[in-house]
């Protein structure tokens, strides 16, 4: 196959890139490389995922914007499959600043789609979704607060499915700018007749994810930890979050495809079995390292959920999908790689 990666060089994307190219296809990464600049580390984020994959067989680097169509047409027209990853991803920064975040998240995506109806092969397009797509709503459910956590009531045990409503309710800009990107996913499927997969994905974490406070907090709270750097809370620490490894993503995305299905919606997280309060993360970090950063407390962020859980019995039934890597297997993987890469993150 011609696999296109957008952002193949952030964090999702480049664990896309190595699954395809180790399975012996053609990877196209596309990417201009700002998440890096965000972070002011481009020596660190941007150059160990570009490098990592530029090392590999089957892949090729394209410096790009996917705010420009005709750089993604030509890209595109012989492809069998778009991964679209790129996006500015940090709600914080959506909030400063909602333009950049519009133009990358709801133009990029309606351009991903525009070069693939344009395309010779019509590719097969897959969408990075989040549940931030459900806004606040998710709040109105209500939450038991049972000490160290809150949880859902009985009527959400099994989490938020799909059917939720994505209306009437605050969103921040990020959230309306992926939930444009997931409408369009969906209106490209129907009215042209793309293969669109559209995958609503939870907390997602592993190796190769340069987390900071605003996005990627689970990496964010391990690197912190071996570092011995503050760990900062936005809220109580008790909010409870449904985290997946990156390799079981990997795997829903290639379940999809592998599964002549024409379109799909789902969500992917770690569901109940994976959820988790975030100051419980902190403390299994600390098991596996020995190590204690210090803990401050801050206000909730705008719109933050006080518990999410996806309900993925969706993806169980439409692609056999279901995560394999429990929190302590994937915190102890990345707790491993962070160690072994220390010296990258004290530059
Ligand atoms: N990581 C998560 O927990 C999570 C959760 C839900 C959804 N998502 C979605 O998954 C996708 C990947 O997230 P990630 O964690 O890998 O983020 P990331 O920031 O590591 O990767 C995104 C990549 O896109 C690139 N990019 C940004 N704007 C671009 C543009 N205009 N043109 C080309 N490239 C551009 C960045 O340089 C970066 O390399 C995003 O769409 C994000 O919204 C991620």
């Amino acid at each position: 196959m011609i696999v296109v990666v957008t952002g193949g060089a952030g964090f999702v994307g480049s664990h896309i890139a190595e699954h395809y190219a180790k399975s012996g296809h053609s990877v196209r990464v596309i990417d201009n490389l700002s998440r890096a600049r965000l972070l002011g580390r481009e020596n660190v984020t941007f150059d160990f995922n570009w490098r990592f994959l530029s090392e590999m067989d089957g892949v090729q680097l394209i410096r790009g914007d996917v705010r420009d169509l005709d750089t993604l047409i030509p890209l595109v027209d012989d492809a069998d499959v778009v991964f679209h990853t790129a996006a500015q991803t940090a709600v914080t920064t959506s909030l400063v600043d909602p333009v950049p975040d519009f133009s990358t998240n709801a133009l990029g995506t309606f351009n991903v789609l525009e070069a693939a109806r344009r395309a010779s092969k019509k590719p097969a397009v897959i969408y990075c979704s989040t549940n931030k797509v459900y806004g606040d709503n998710v709040n109105r459910i209500g939450t038991i607060d049972r000490g160290d956590r809150y949880e859902f009531p009985e009527s959400f045990r099994l989490g938020v499915p799909e059917t939720f409503s994505t209306d009437l309710c605050e969103h921040t800009p990020y959230g309306c700018s992926k939930l444009t990107g997931d409408m369009y996913m969906q209106d490209y499927a129907g009215t042209f007749g793309l293969r669109t997969g559209v995958f609503r994905m939870s907390c997602i974490y592993g190796t190769r994810q340069f987390g900071l406070e605003d996005q990627g907090w689970l990496a964010w709270f391990a690197i912190a930890t071996i570092l011995g750097k503050p760990i900062r809370i936005d809220g109580d620490g008790k909010q409870v979050r449904d985290v997946l490894f990156v390799t079981d993503l990997v795997d829903a995305y290639d379940k999809f495809l592998k599964s002549g299905l024409d379109h799909v919606v789902v969500n992917v997280g770690g569901g109940p079995g994976n959820a988790v309060p975030i100051m419980h993360v902190i403390e299994l970090l600390q098991e596996m390292t020995g190590k204690k950063s210090p803990i401050s407390y801050a206000d909730w962020r705008p719109s933050d959920q006080k518990v999410f859980v996806s309900d993925i019995r969706k993806a169980k039934r439409v692609l056999g999908w279901e995560p394999k890597v429990s929190v302590k297997q994937g915190l102890e993987r990345m707790v491993e790689w962070i160690q072994a890469h220390k010296g990258i993150f004290e530059a």
